[in-house]
């Protein structure tokens, strides 16, 4: 099994980007130790852009793999993309929906995802923390 953690726009700031709401830890830095700690458990390979067309192309590559897993997070994207909702839609790779803040608990044009509905869940303001969870998720299923 393979688990492509893949990042929408501005999640490369992640560390320097509003940290009060994100926190100080670089979010590729974290992803890079929590790769090394899975080896030998999982394969987990992380990608991040900041084009919606980019993150689509990648997710049809890869979303038709029966080995594949996908831990995603499309930054603002999940709340307008029609687009990336219908290649969650498409793919048959199952899908976990991740956000480092509580959207629920934000402004409210934050409370509406494209892709929340066609994942299996969603794991929203646990922090870095969420992608780890959601590792754990997808070795038990
Ligand atoms: C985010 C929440 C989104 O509303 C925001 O646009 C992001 C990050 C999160 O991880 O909390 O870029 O997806």
């Amino acid at each position: 099994m393979t688990i492509h953690i893949i990042n929408g726009p501005n999640l490369n700031l992640v560390g320097k980007r509003e940290p009060e709401i994100y926190g100080h830890v670089s979010l590729s830095e974290y992803l890079t130790s929590l790769t090394e700690e899975y080896k030998g458990k999982v394969e987990i390979k992380q990608y991040q852009n900041n084009c919606e067309g980019e993150l689509l192309d990648y997710i049809q590559r890869i979303g038709f793999d029966e080995s594949v897993k996908i831990i995603f997070n499309a930054g603002a994207f999940g709340h307008t993309s029609l687009a990336l909702g219908d290649c969650i839609r498409a793919i048959t790779a199952p899908v976990i929906d991740v956000h480092i803040s509580n959207v629920y608990a934000r402004e409210s044009f934050r409370q509406n995802s494209y892709i929340a509905p066609a994942a299996v869940g969603t794991i929203s303001g646990l922090g870095l923390e969420g992608y780890r969870l959601a590792v754990e998720w997808m070795l038990k299923h």
